[in-house]
């Protein structure tokens, strides 16, 4: 579905991502992981079409989306959620998400009353239909990681990016959120590339696993061989454990 090819990019003089190759199939669930500062958020920024990279390409479904913008690769069939999530603030839960409706169409012709019930659906699905006139201010960090994923699914991706969906959430919020993204990928049959510092869960989660340090991808394979890799637990806990 994507593949990413010798993909680089420089900050400064920082190379935050160094010849990266790996690619994601139709209806995969791939784990992101790597120690803070290894590139993960920022090979995400450039898959969405955030930033350009320097060197490489990405093909999405065969199509060349390098160079493209946000919206366009979005239209394609691509969407994402935010580390730290990035809801409108001054918006309702709603509102957040009819925007997501009519961004993520190719034609806009809808009217706000359809996209109106087409975000209701969304919300309903991560279970805050009952919080749809609060505005993202008033919701805590579970329900603003769910209003994230309902913004991105309303976008009908086919590629979902996640980025840090368990963050902060504790370990029952955890597995309901994972519960929610396995029912999403049930229901409407999407590919994720997932970014995850909880083991536990990316483990279970995934079904192959990439590697990055330092900008550089140090491994792939599948959960099983990755917890046993020796150079990963010395990337992730230093020294020799
Ligand atoms: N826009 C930017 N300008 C300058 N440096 C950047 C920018 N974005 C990322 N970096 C740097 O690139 C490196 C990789 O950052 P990135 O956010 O991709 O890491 P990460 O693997 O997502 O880490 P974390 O697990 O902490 O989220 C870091 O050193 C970061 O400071
Ligand atoms: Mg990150």
């Amino acid at each position: 579905m994507i593949e990413i090819k010798n993909v680089g990019i420089s900050f400064g003089g920082l190379r935050a991502l160094d010849d990266v190759s790996f690619s994601v199939g139709k209806n995969e669930v791939v784990g992101l992981i790597g120690p803070n500062g290894a590139g993960k958020t920022t090979m995400m920024n450039i898959i969405c079409g955030l930033y350009q990279p320097s060197d490489g390409s990405i093909h999405f479904e065969g199509t060349q989306i390098t160079g493209m913008t946000s919206d366009k690769i979005c239209k394609l069939g691509v969407s994402r959620t935010y580390q730290i999530p990035q809801p409108f603030y001054a918006m309702t839960a709603l509102a957040s998400v009819v925007t997501s409706v009519l961004n993520g169409k190719k034609r806009t012709n809808m009217s706000l009353g359809d996209a109106g019930l087409e975000a209701s659906y969304y919300l309903e699905f991560v279970g805050l239909f009952s919080k749809r006139d609060e505005l993202a201010s008033n919701l805590n960090l579970y329900e603003l990681r769910m209003l994230e994923l309902a913004r991105a699914l309303a976008t009908t991706p086919k590629l979902l990016l996640l980025d840090e969906a368990m963050a902060g959430l504790n370990p029952v919020e955890s597995e309901r959120a994972l519960e929610m993204i396995w029912s999403a990928q049930e229901q409407f049959g999407i590919t994720i590339l997932w970014i995850e510092h909880v083991m536990k869960i990316i483990m279970k989660a995934a079904q192959r696993i990439v590697v990055l340090q330092y900008g550089k991808k140090i491994a792939e394979g599948p959960p099983e061989q990755i917890v046993k890799d020796p150079h990963i637990i010395e990337a992730y806990l230093g020294g020799k454990h």
